[in-house]
């Protein structure tokens, strides 16, 4: 099965992702994490993204496409996989389909006004790239699973997800329509407790 997690920042696609692979044993492909993951080892990608992803713009097409089409043709991805956070605007969706088209496209679909406190909240582990909410961890500041320090993301300050939320309503908004004349989308309420959400979707998904 190739499925994409569609939605806003902060809609909840990080956390269901890792259900979805772990249920469904799909390699989780998050371009987001991987960016990240140069940043923190100093590679040249991630010398070259570092500046634009803290100020919550998109990293340029043409590297991420190729990082997704590199990353898709490893023997993992043979047999499907789970993409969270591309494509990100109707160029990258457009490229994913001339090389490895999705099957189901599933959108997260949260109210905006919730997305602020979501991010905010957020405790991020460097190490798995596990992600928590103060509402459910409070203070704690050790990832409950694997024991790294938590840390804020950089792109998570209110004035960086309201260029996030900008930047999704112009490029990635538009993605919904694109996978709904390919019959290819399902729109599953996000504002619902994790659980709950994710209960949604194995319906879907089988
Ligand atoms: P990326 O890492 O993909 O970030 P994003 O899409 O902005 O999404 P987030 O990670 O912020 O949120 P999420 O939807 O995963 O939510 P989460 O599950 O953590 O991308 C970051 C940057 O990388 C981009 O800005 C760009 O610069 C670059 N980039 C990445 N891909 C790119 C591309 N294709 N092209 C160009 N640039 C690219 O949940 C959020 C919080 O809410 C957590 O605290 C969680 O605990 C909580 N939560 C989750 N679900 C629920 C729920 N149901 N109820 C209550 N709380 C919940």
């Amino acid at each position: 099965m190739k499925l994409i997690l569609l939605g806003a920042p902060g809609s909840g696609k990080g956390t269901q992702a890792a259900y979805i692979s772990e249920k469904y044993n799909l390699p989780h492909v998050s371009t987001g994490d991987i960016f990240r993951q140069n940043i923190k080892d100093q590679t040249p990608l991630g010398v070259k993204v570092k500046q634009i992803m803290d100020s919550g713009n998109f990293c340029p097409d043409d590297v991420t496409v190729q990082l997704v089409e590199d990353r898709l043709q490893q023997s993992d991805c043979k047999n499907g996989y789970l993409l969270d956070g591309f494509p990100r605007n109707l160029f990258q969706a457009r490229e994913l389909d001339k090389f490895s088209a999705p099957d189901v496209v599933i959108e997260l679909d949260v109210d905006l006004s919730k997305i602020e406190h979501r991010i905010t909240g957020r405790r991020s582990c460097p190490k798995c790239g596990n992600s928590f909410h103060v509402d459910f961890i409070g203070d704690i500041k050790i990832c409950p699973d694997c024991g790294e320090t938590l840390i804020i993301r950089k792109d998570d300050t209110p004035e960086t997800v309201k260029e996030r939320l900008s930047i999704y309503s112009k490029q990635t908004a538009p993605l919904i329509d694109y996978y709904k004349q390919q019959n290819k989308l399902v729109v599953i309420d996000g504002n619902n407790p994790v659980d709950e959400v994710f209960k949604q979707i194995v319906k879907v998904l089988g």
